[in-house]
């Protein structure tokens, strides 16, 4: 994906609300990550043979009762969530580098599934913010469906409406009716894409999910979120509850100074850094290289 394209892609979801990025994210990780999927899903084979009724029934009652989090059991999912290529688009289209990961989680979606996956039309601000959308420079939020599977209108790819059609819709309206508003059902589009597609959508643009209607199939795909740093009133995961887990230990292993910032971790430099929380820090994580937070730190002495 060459830059011109990230840009045509961000001005297609500030103007119509969201755009489909091909292209960014090398296929041998989407394939790693796709490996990774049967430790926490059903295989679309197994969910149609219905192997075991009891992993499945969840995905029956409420697709989104199953929704895995980041930091994840796998690595390969915890890079694709902090991936460079996702952070760099994440930066370009908040136009802010001091930016923050506030949602990561993996959901699946069954041929057959619940009857709740044909969602009304709706904007996904109600659970992203205390307050409503503003869509200026530093106030702005950005979610990502990162697809792990190839999604096509038959295999429940979201259905959107241009933002140019919606602009008459009161804010608070966060879910639309049939009745009042079957133009906009008429002029929803589906976000299709091939495995290692990216869905960039605004919070004030108007979606919905709908069941499955190919058989036997399957669609899975990682939730992305960021935001700009000090905006308390956004956020959906918070990562130090997850600290004590042993997916959070296995991910401070491999991690790097980015991904750490991305997650509000402090940044070589911060004043948080002195020589007792360089030294616990680092008997906390003892595999964390913490090389370059101390070659910032000045009175840490040389790493
Ligand atoms: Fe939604």
């Amino acid at each position: 994906m060459s830059t011109v394209a990230l840009h045509d892609g961000k001005r297609l979801w500030e103007e119509e609300g969201w755009c489909i990025l091909h292209g960014l994210l090398p296929a041998d990780e989407v394939r790693l990550a796709q490996e990774a999927l049967p430790d926490l899903f059903p295989t679309a084979e197994e969910f149609a043979e219905d192997r075991d009724p009891a992993r499945n029934l969840p995905f029956r009652v409420d697709s989104h009762s199953v929704l895995p989090a980041f930091p994840f059991e796998s690595g390969v999912l915890n890079r694709m969530v902090l991936h460079d290529k996702v952070i760099d688009l994440a930066q370009e289209f908040l136009g802010l580098t001091n930016i923050r990961l506030y949602q990561g989680m993996v959901s699946a979606k069954y041929s057959d599934g619940a009857l709740d996956d044909e969602q009304l039309l709706h904007v996904d601000y109600g659970n992203h913010t205390l307050v409503v959308p503003r869509p200026d420079l530093g106030y702005q939020h950005l979610e990502l469906f990162i697809y792990l599977s190839d999604v096509t209108a038959e295999t429940a790819a979201t259905r959107m409406v241009s933002r140019r059609l919606t602009t008459g819709v009161p804010t608070e309206r966060t879910y639309l009716s049939l009745t009042e508003y079957p133009d906009l059902y008429a002029a929803e589009v589906p976000a299709s894409g091939p495995a290692g597609s990216i869905l960039a959508y605004r919070p004030d643009v108007y979606h919905r999910g709908v069941r499955m209607t190919a058989p036997g199939a399957a669609r899975f795909m990682l939730h992305v979120s960021y935001k700009p740093v000090a905006t308390d009133w956004l956020g959906s995961q918070a990562w130090p509850g997850a600290a004590e887990g042993l997916a959070w230990h296995r991910f401070m292993q491999e991690t790097n100074v980015r991904q750490l910032t991305m997650l509000g971790f402090p940044e070589p430099g911060h004043p948080y850094w002195n020589e007792q929380t360089l030294r616990g820090v680092s008997a906390r994580y003892p595999l964390l290289d913490m090389a370059p937070w101390r070659a910032a730190s000045s009175g840490a002495g040389p790493s």
